[in-house]
């Protein structure tokens, strides 16, 4: 009997293996889900075995897209529960070793097949919700000539296209995404098929069933195949699609690409798990080409979350097996918090390298309130603010006239993405990107801080590379050649271990800066086979008592100044940021070698802080030089080591002198091997704002950024191709005798360290362990004040209120557009403490007397 029991649920897992999307029905009130990493790349026996041998471990199936990657569940009675957690899961492990810890368990851990174990806690993603702009608009104006053109050119018949002013617009003419020329000469998306991963997809709407893709639709909240719209408000993502490919026919509007396709993956209308999420996004990877999202965590100006590893992991496979391995395109909303200081940095989707991020201008071109800014915003494209909306198509067969947000922006740049594709069906993943933010058009140049990067064009964190013309990226798109492939660099972990202390404002701190610097030398790239940036990502360890008074930054050795942390007045969080990522694409197209700076400081509008900054770590992805040894990427994998390992196999002498020509760094020293070379970390005595932009230092060369001689391959910019770094620092600063009296004393210094230093000193000490407070959460999401820290609210109040009129100074000069309402903060205070949530999935036994409370704590909130 049990024999026969067995081989059946060997039978039903092979049978469900082979059906792949036969998905049980959950249970989260009386289950607990997991996943299981098992290494069944060769033969399924691993699975087979672990099935047999946890025989109180209910195989329920495959993720979906995922090899290797499989569902269990177990009862919330279950003993195992109380030690049951996470195992080589995102860079966590925090299995209990509990009294009741089981040998077996033990063994089970010990099996050479098993790679990881990773809880799944149930969640409810949102929307990023439109943002009502007041004032109503008045019908459009007279002269209309562009917008008969098109109607009469093209035949359109769609009673509302007058009103899709994001297409023509003739109130304020030039502020659409100019594609008329497009569709003029046939570009409309013929053949691209765009995932809108939402809330639903109104399939039978007659404005979209002709352009909807089953095959690469799903339903994961309902778990069936077709994304219907079953609850009142899942209107969001039908609203999207049709910005992407409404019909052009007699019902409301057309899509910026209307011969195009779309499907729908509905995620956001109930509770899912992480794996949901990341089968979501590489569902139908063999159909869908582009993924557009517009949702994310909390948009409340305290949130900072992540995906979990398990949806990165998906999200790789994306780009790297997605549109027959040139990568699927994953556009992502920048999100809606703009009015509470949110930033998109603190947001590990908007903020992950393998999406675009798309921010929002207006109807008038100016930058709403509402959409947030941050170094990996790439582009703006139009939506909702200055009185208009974006007009769409609905469910229920209605036009929506309202639509908006961030949330509007994303599908229109992924509609417009799919007329570059059809451009030119060649690029990669990272082609798009380079084609972004060298085709997009800087708008409202007074007010975005813009930078003049090493690509020769200007950065801004409000507006990305500026916003996307239509016809300009798609004529750019079509003559452009592949990049090499990706390669990376990471350095290793830089101990810093200062401090920041202030209590009251005649703190010795006030004004502090913890500033730590990195020297990157062209031996470091070569042997990982770095030619040129693309994204550089920082990951830092710093403890704070209100994370939201802390500001970090990262100044390039070409002068590019990524504000990564921006403060945050309702960021009351005592977690400070823990392996947090922040990423930048302001960097672009810069060779890296030479000094890296980052600085860290409180904000100076707050009386009472403590942060500690324990340590960073750089990242560069990028081109490689040579394109036939590139890799393929692994994020498990330790490319720090793999890079000092490389370096200690190649002989050659130590080019400690050569790094110090290379850089202007007075402050540093170089290691013992002079690898990646920590410097000293330095403590400033200087504001922020004094050291913030150094603009100055650079005049763009052509500031006419849709010329036609701009828009080259970077490769033919100046400065672009210089062999080491030095060429650029001299030109770019033009010190150079100040640089060469630098150098110099930077040499003497390094002699006197040399012979100053014991071997094996301070920077090569084992790193030292810390613990946080509070063991982390599994998806770094955490919109709550952290009840372990002991918080004086009155205290922070009265700070506040004190310094209201500075704060009032300071947002000016920040550009900010709204303050906080600081009456809401209470309310921060009744969310329940995640972090206690977080760590009970490793003890789900108490959340299962009350799941709903539970699962509102994990609640991520997808904006926009
Ligand atoms: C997986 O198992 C196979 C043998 O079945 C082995 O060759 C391979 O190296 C293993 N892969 C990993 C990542 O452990
Ligand atoms: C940060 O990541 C490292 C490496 O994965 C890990 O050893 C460390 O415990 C992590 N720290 C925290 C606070 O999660
Ligand atoms: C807009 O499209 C037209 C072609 O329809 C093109 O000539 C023009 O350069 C584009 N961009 C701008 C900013 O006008
Ligand atoms: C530095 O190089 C020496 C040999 O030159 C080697 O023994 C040592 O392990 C290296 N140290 C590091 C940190 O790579």
């Amino acid at each position: 009997m049990k024999m026969m029991l067995r081989t059946l649920v060997s039978f039903m897992t092979f049978m469900s293996l082979i059906m792949g999307f036969e998905i049980p029905k959950r249970d989260y009130e009386n289950k607990n889900y997991f996943i299981v990493e098992l290494n069944t790349t060769q033969t399924n026996t691993p699975l087979t075995q672990f099935i047999n041998d946890n025989k109180h471990y209910k195989f329920e199936h495959q993720v979906r897209g995922l090899e290797n990657h499989f569902v269990f569940s177990i009862p919330k009675d279950h003993e195992h529960n109380e030690f049951l957690g996470n195992y080589n899961s995102n860079n966590r492990n925090f299995i209990k070793r509990h009294e009741n810890f089981i040998e077996e368990y033990d063994n089970l851990l010990n099996n050479r097949d098993l790679k990881s174990i990773h809880m799944l806690t149930p969640k409810k993603l949102e929307k990023r919700a439109p943002v009502l702009i007041k004032d109503e608009f008045n019908a459009v104006d007279s002269s209309q000539l562009p917008l008969k053109d098109a109607i009469d050119k093209l035949g359109i018949n769609d009673p509302i296209f007058q009103e899709q002013w994001h297409l023509v617009n003739t109130v304020n003419p030039g502020n659409d995404v100019n594609v008329t020329g497009l569709w003029y000469e046939g570009i409309t998306g013929k053949g691209i098929v765009t995932s809108v991963v939402d809330d639903g997809l109104d399939y039978e709407s007659e404005d979209l069933k002709q352009n909807f893709n089953a095959k690469g639709s799903w339903d994961f909240n309902d778990n069936t195949a077709l994304p219907k719209p079953r609850l009142f408000n899942d209107y969001h993502g039908t609203r999207c699609a049709g910005e992407i490919a409404a019909v052009k026919n007699d019902v409301c509007g057309v899509g910026v690409a209307y011969d195009s396709q779309v499907s729908g993956v509905r995620i956001l209308s109930g509770t899912i798990t992480a794996e949901d999420e990341a089968a979501a996004l590489i569902f139908g990877l063999d159909v869908n080409d582009i993924y557009s999202c517009s949702w994310g965590p909390t948009d409340d100006g305290k949130t900072v979350s992540e995906p979990e590893l398990i949806v990165k992991k998906a999200m790789i496979k994306g780009i790297q097996e997605g549109r027959d391995n040139k990568g699927a395109i994953y556009v992502f909303a920048s999100g809606n918090g703009g009015r509470s200081e949110d930033s998109c940095n603190f947001d590990g989707y908007t903020n992950s390298i393998y999406s675009i991020t798309v921010g929002a201008i207006d109807f008038k071109g100016f930058h709403p309130t509402y959409a947030e800014a941050c170094s990996a915003v790439m582009v703006v494209t139009y939506s909702s603010g200055s009185g208009e909306h974006i007009h769409t198509t609905d469910i229920h067969g209605k036009c929506a006239g309202q639509h908006g947000g961030t949330s509007a922006a994303a599908p229109l740049a992924a509609g417009i993405f799919s007329l570059v594709l059809q451009s030119n069906p060649e690029l990669t993943w990272r082609d798009l990107q380079y084609v972004a933010a060298l085709s997009s058009v800087p708008v409202n140049e007074e007010d975005g801080h813009y930078q003049v990067t090493a690509l020769n064009r200007k950065y801004s964190h409000k507006y990305g590379y500026g916003k996307i013309d239509a016809y300009q990226i798609a004529k750019f798109a079509k003559d452009w050649k592949n990049v090499k492939p990706q390669t990376w660099y990471y350095s290793d972990v830089i101990k810093v271990n200062e401090n920041i202390e202030i209590q009251g404002a005649d703190s010795p701190d006030k004004g502090k800066v913890l500033s730590s610097s990195i020297i990157v030398n062209s031996r470091d790239l070569d042997v990982m086979n770095l030619e040129r940036i693309e994204h550089v990502t920082v990951t830092v360890n710093i403890k704070s008592s209100f994370r939201g008074q802390v500001g970090v930054r990262l100044i390039s050795p070409f002068g590019i100044v990524s504000d990564l942390a921006t403060f945050r007045a309702r960021d009351l969080s005592g977690r400070g940021f823990e392996n947090w990522t922040f990423s930048s694409v302001a960097h672009w197209g810069e060779r890296g070698i030479g000094e890296w700076k980052i600085e860290v400081f409180n904000d100076p509008r707050t009386n009472g802080n403590k942060i500690e900054f324990l340590d960073w770590q750089l990242r560069f992805f990028g081109e490689s030089k040579e394109a036939d040894k590139a890799e393929k990427f692994d994020i498990d994998v330790d490319y720090a080591k793999i890079r000092r390992d490389r370096l200690s196999d190649d002989n050659q002498p130590e080019p400690e002198i050569t790094v110090s020509t290379e850089t202007p760094a007075p402050t540093t020293e170089a290691t013992e091997n002079s690898t990646t070379t920590p410097a000293t970390s330095t403590v400033q005595e200087e504001k922020p704002e004094e050291t913030k932009k150094p603009e100055e230092t650079k005049t763009p060369e052509d500031s006419s950024p849709t010329s036609d001689t701009d828009k080259e391959n970077p490769d033919v910019d100046e400065g672009n191709n210089v062999e080491d770094g030095k060429n650029k620092v001299v030109k770019d600063h033009k010190g150079f005798y100040f640089m060469a009296l630098v150098v110099v004393g930077f040499i003497i210094i390094m002699v006197i360290m040399k012979y100053h230093k014991t071997p094996g000193s301070s920077r090569r000490r084992r790193r030292d362990e810390y613990e946080f407070d509070i063991i982390p959460g599994e998806d770094y999401s955490d919109s709550e004040m952290d009840s372990h820290d002991s918080l004086d609210l009155g205290h922070r109040n009265d700070a506040d209120y004190n310094l209201d009129e500075e704060r009032n100074r300071l947002y000016d000069e920040l550009n900010a557009e709204a303050l906080p309402n600081y009456e809401e903060e209470e309310e921060m205070f009744k969310i329940g403490d995640e972090d206690d949530s977080k760590v009970d999935t490793n003890n789900q036994k108490e959340d299962s007397e009350n799941p709903q409370d539970n699962k509102d704590k994990k609640k991520v909130n997808f904006a926009d």
